[in-house]
């Protein structure tokens, strides 16, 4: 069982690597923009595992360049893939940053570029022997400004931050619909933690909010990476048949087990969904992307 988790040298994709390289079955491949953090971590998580099953691949998701690169890494060492985890993320942000590709940061880094990167993994993921899965960290919060998609004209962190999960909701969803009736099918569906987790945020956020965190933390507001990765583990580990339940919804944890979110996610409508599709498709600009995804969409 081959995963691939983006944002794997923190947080929440770290504590998924951490709770997955110790199953004897699962290779690892660790996307992230730092090389000293991702020999780290892979010498971390070869400790739980074995140094074979572990690898890396260095992109950062702030520079379309580097998403193509990463795709073409990946395909030249790697001719299997089983699921994906979609989690790397800006989270907190002082400032409005644009990225080189003239794109609000947390839109590019928190989706775009894992659009671009999961369009073009998906052959492979449909070749998988266990049923190739994306899963998608993504909250229930956000929507999106069809109207200004790159927050010129009002922009603050959290703005930023719930478009991407919006984004990443209706591409899940739309990744769903194309699948439904294709085979060979590949599971498509976002994961809500029910609890913050205490992830590498922390030491971003400003003092106050910190403060904060820690009297939350006091009350048992918070779990830890390793306590996240195990309510996820099994999201990559089922069988196609409960991977294939779980297509499309927006999934929880809740009385001790992995089930659907009570409130469904919103995913606007078909018109959206098939807007943001094409937005992506020209922001991307990028011939295999729009190769990948008309292969999807042709009748
Ligand atoms: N913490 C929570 O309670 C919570 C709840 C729901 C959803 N989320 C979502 O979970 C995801 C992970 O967040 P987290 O809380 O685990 O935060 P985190 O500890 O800050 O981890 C974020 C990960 O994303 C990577 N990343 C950031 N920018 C990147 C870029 N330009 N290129 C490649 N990788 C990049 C980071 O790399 P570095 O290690 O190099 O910084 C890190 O590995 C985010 O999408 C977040 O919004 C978090």
């Amino acid at each position: 069982m081959k995963v691939l988790i983006t944002g794997a040298t923190n947080g929440m994709g770290k504590g998924v690597a951490r709770a997955l390289a110790t199953h004897p079955n699962v290779e690892l491949v660790l996307l992230g923009r730092s090389q000293p953090l991702l020999a780290q971590t892979s010498d971390e998580l070869a400790r739980l595992s074995t140094p074979a099953r572990i690898s890396t691949i260095r992109c950062d998701l702030s520079r379309l360049r580097e998403v193509r690169e990463a795709i073409s890494e990946f395909r030249s060492r790697h001719t299997t893939l089983d699921a994906i985890f979609i989690n790397a993320g800006i989270g907190y942000a002082p400032r409005h940053d644009v990225t080189e590709d003239r794109l609000d940061a947390h839109f590019q880094v928190n989706y775009l570029s894992q659009f671009m990167l999961t369009l073009n993994l998906l052959d492979l993921l449909e070749g998988s022997q266990h049923g190739g899965r994306v899963v998608f960290n993504t909250p229930s919060f956000g929507e999106l400004k069809f109207d200004d998609l790159q927050l010129e004209k009002e922009w603050n962190y959290e703005l930023a931050l719930g478009q991407g999960m919006a984004a990443k909701r209706l591409f899940f969803t739309r990744l769903h619909e194309l699948y439904e009736r294709r085979a060979p099918r590949v599971s498509c569906f976002g994961f809500e933690i029910p609890k913050t987790v205490w992830t590498n945020q922390i030491n971003l956020i400003p003092f106050a909010m910190r403060a904060a965190a820690t009297v939350m933390k006091a009350f048992g507001q918070f779990i830890s990476i390793d306590a996240c990765g195990q309510l996820m583990a099994p999201l990559f580990l089922e069988g196609q048949a409960e991977s294939a339940e779980r297509s499309g919804h927006l999934i929880t944890h809740a009385n001790g087990m992995l089930c659907p979110h009570p409130k469904p996610p919103t995913v606007l409508d078909a018109a959206q969904r098939e807007r943001l599709w094409k937005v992506s498709l020209d922001l991307c600009a990028d011939e295999a992307t729009t190769r990948a995804a008309g292969r999807l969409t042709r009748p």
